[in-house]
């Protein structure tokens, strides 16, 4: 039996929920049209997770797809004292560069000739994480964009089958992260991990199913607050065969959040004050 007053307050939320989007709407558009008028400069990845250890690629290049003339980059990270990179007159300045790159960093001279100067960062360490700016000018244009590196570790698990239990090992995995097994349909299935930390803080994973049936499909998830490693095994015979796909969190979702919660507050503050 709804009151009078409980329709009034449904109502109210629809249209609150319904404005509130719009206006999201209006703020994204403004603030993503208004980033790409001021700077011919843009990366294919803004907010990307490096693996520790292994190489990673910063992206940043000029949105005119011409070849340039005198091109300077220059790739500077937030808080540091001296520069990542520095590229002028067709060569690399590291004179002040800052010594934890050294000997890590690279730019692709013939990508650089057509306005791409994507860094690539050797041996990704803890310490790489923050923001990184790429400014260039060119006699076709510039500007500038940043990029935020976050590092994790995370590799892809293997699999065996063995006398009705399915293994699965990853070696590499930090922050340390949640294992769940699911089934075809995917119900969370009861499976059972340890965690192994080593002297880096690095976790290595042995999970297990039991009594599983042979021809079936089965997926495990690993997941921490920055990467998700899905990977289905299927067993055939007393084989497995198994692909894993990785997802990485774009992390861009809190400031619309926090906006969307603002919005809502200030609406549900209105609606009170109105009453
Ligand atoms: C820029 O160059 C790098 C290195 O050659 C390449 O991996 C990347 O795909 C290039 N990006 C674009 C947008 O062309
Ligand atoms: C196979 O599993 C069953 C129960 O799951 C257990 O009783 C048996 O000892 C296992 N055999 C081997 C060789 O591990
Ligand atoms: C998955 O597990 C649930 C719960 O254990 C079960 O009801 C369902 O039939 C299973 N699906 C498959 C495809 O085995
Ligand atoms: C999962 O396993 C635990 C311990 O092995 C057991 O106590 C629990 O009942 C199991 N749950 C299900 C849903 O099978």
């Amino acid at each position: 039996m709804a009151t009078l007053g409980q329709i009034i307050f449904y109502s109210m939320l629809v249209i609150i929920v319904i404005l509130s989007f719009f206006i999201i709407l209006f703020f994204s558009l403004a603030f993503s049209s208004k980033t790409h008028r001021s700077s011919n400069v843009i990366s294919s990845s803004t907010k990307p997770v490096a693996n520790l250890g292994e190489d990673q690629l910063l992206s940043c290049y000029l949105n005119t797809q011409t070849s340039q003339d005198k091109v300077t980059v220059t790739w500077k990270k937030t808080d540091l004292t001296g520069l990542v990179y520095f590229y002028q007159n067709g060569a690399p300045d590291l004179t002040n560069q800052a010594s934890q790159f050294s000997g890590r960093t690279q730019l692709f001279p013939e990508a650089v000739v057509t306005g791409n100067v994507s860094l690539l960062l050797r041996n990704v360490r803890r310490s790489d994480e923050g923001k990184y700016t790429c400014s260039i000018s060119s006699s076709k244009g510039g500007g500038e964009v940043s990029i935020q590196l976050r590092t994790a570790a995370f590799s892809a698990p293997t699999f065996t089958f063995s006398n009705g239990t399915l293994s699965a090992e990853a070696v590499r995995w930090f922050p340390k992260p949640s294992v769940s097994w699911l089934n075809q349909t995917e119900n969370i299935l009861n499976g059972s991990s340890t965690f192994t930390e080593n002297s880096e803080g690095i976790f290595s994973i042995f999970s297990t199913l039991l009594s599983v049936q042979v021809s079936d499909t089965y997926s495990v998830r690993i997941e921490n607050n920055l990467v998700m490693a899905l990977s289905e095994a299927t067993i055939s015979g007393s084989d497995v065969s198994w692909r894993t796909y990785f997802t990485f969190s774009a992390a861009s979702f809190r400031p619309v959040g926090s906006l969307y919660v603002i919005i809502m507050t200030s609406f549900l503050w209105i609606y009170y004050v109105t009453l």
